[in-house]
């Protein structure tokens, strides 16, 4: 059975409208990433899941039950927010008692929960501490074990690791990795962070503009991105998008030529493509490497990350570019280099935005 089906959910705040007849299907313990900028709706789509905001429009179903109608506490949902908010005068295990007794579960069965919580979260020894006596990577874990108490169908998680610091962020994030295998429940985890989303997801749900842009397991999204919004959100640095002709001929695949005159050999069959229109070409920053023979363009930026280079340069004609070197690049700014295309790895998109990619994956 699906575990949650949104049907048709439209949202406007005022005059301003925030989600637009958004659809989807989760499968059963299926961990999701609701993925995009600052405002794109994903925190209004997870309210209205939790009941903490009403849809203008559209059904939300869990596990075969039409739950918008029912209040947040009967819908087998809990969310963790991202400003989550303990009880200061509270210890960890009243925290996590807190809601249960409200919903009058009795007390043995509070005990064997928050046991067998703490157990999953690995926050025994801290039971009887009070927030201010833990460190923000313990309290966000018994933010998340207030939630699992609840012993839900469905979880929600809003930006989670979002007021961790760098190190606590990686280090919670395979916590939440290792959660996903040991929790028998569906996920949703908002997050504009896209190493989180494709770490942890199972698939994808890429938003913007009001709407759903594309879902997918997380390599597809990175493969096969749907149009250029989804093309330049994941993948980091963003792919290039150049303009260029199609060259006529008879190939089975594309071939592309750049404003400089620069001819790409692409992977992807003509016999996909719109006829007529404008094409702008999608390249990857590493399948564009510093090489010996091919296009000239000079170096803008260099920014070294240890391992590799990354390379921010101009072709002849203007067209901004971002290439690959190796991590002991000795390049500098101002450099002419050589570019090297690997075709094979480049994707096309139509003058509405819609990616075209090689043939399977
Ligand atoms: N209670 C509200 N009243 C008015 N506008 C809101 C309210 N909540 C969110 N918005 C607006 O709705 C849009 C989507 O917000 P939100 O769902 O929080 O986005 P995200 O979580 O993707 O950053 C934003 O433009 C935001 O300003
Ligand atoms: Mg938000």
């Amino acid at each position: 059975m699906a575990s949650l089906e949104l049907k048709g959910i439209r949202k406007s705040f005022g005059s301003t409208p925030v989600l637009d007849d958004v659809s989807l299907t989760l499968e059963s313990r299926e961990f999701i990433a609701f993925l995009g900028p600052s405002g794109s709706g994903k925190s209004t789509l997870l309210r209205i899941i939790a009941g903490l905001e009403s849809a203008d429009a559209g059904e939300v179903w869990l596990e075969g039950r039409r739950i918008d109608q029912l209040p947040p506490g009967d819908r087998g949902v809990a969310m963790v927010f991202q400003h989550y908010a303990l009880y200061p005068h509270m210890s960890v295990r009243q925290n996590m008692a807190f809601g249960l007794r409200n919903a009058r579960v009795p007390s043995e069965e509070i005990d064997r929960r928050i046991a067998d919580a703490a157990a999953v979260l690995e926050i025994e020894p801290l039971l009887e501490r009070k927030p201010a006596q833990l460190s923000g990577g313990q309290r966000q874990r018994v933010a998340i074990g207030r939630a699992l108490v609840k012993e839900p169908k469905l979880f929600l998680l809003d930006e989670p690791l979002s007021n961790l610091d760098a190190a606590l962020r990686l280090r919670t994030r395979v916590e939440l990795a290792q959660l996903k295998q040991r929790v028998d429940a569906a996920v949703i985890m908002v997050t504009h962070d896209q190493a989180e989303a494709m770490t942890l997801a199972d698939r994808i749900v890429v938003m913007n503009d009001r709407r759903i842009q594309q879902v997918g397991p997380p390599m597809e999204i990175y493969r096969r991105p749907a149009n250029t919004f989804v093309a330049q959100f994941v993948g980091s640095p963003a792919m290039t998008l150049a303009p260029a002709s199609l060259v006529e001929g008879d190939g089975e695949f594309a071939v592309l030529e750049l404003g400089d005159g620069t001819l790409v050999e692409t992977r992807v069959p003509r016999s996909v493509l719109p006829v007529g229109g404008a094409l702008r070409l999608g390249i990857r920053p590493e399948a564009v490497r510093v090489g010996t023979s091919g296009t000239k363009a000079k170096v803008d930026l260099v920014e070294r990350l240890g391992e590799r280079t990354l390379v921010y340069a101009r072709l002849a004609d203007g067209q901004p570019i971002t290439a690959e070197d190796s991590g002991n690049s000795s390049l500098k700014i101002g450099d002419e280099v050589t570019l090297e295309f690997d075709g094979a790895a480049a994707h096309l998109f139509d003058a509405e935005g819609n990616g075209y990619h090689r043939a399977g994956s």
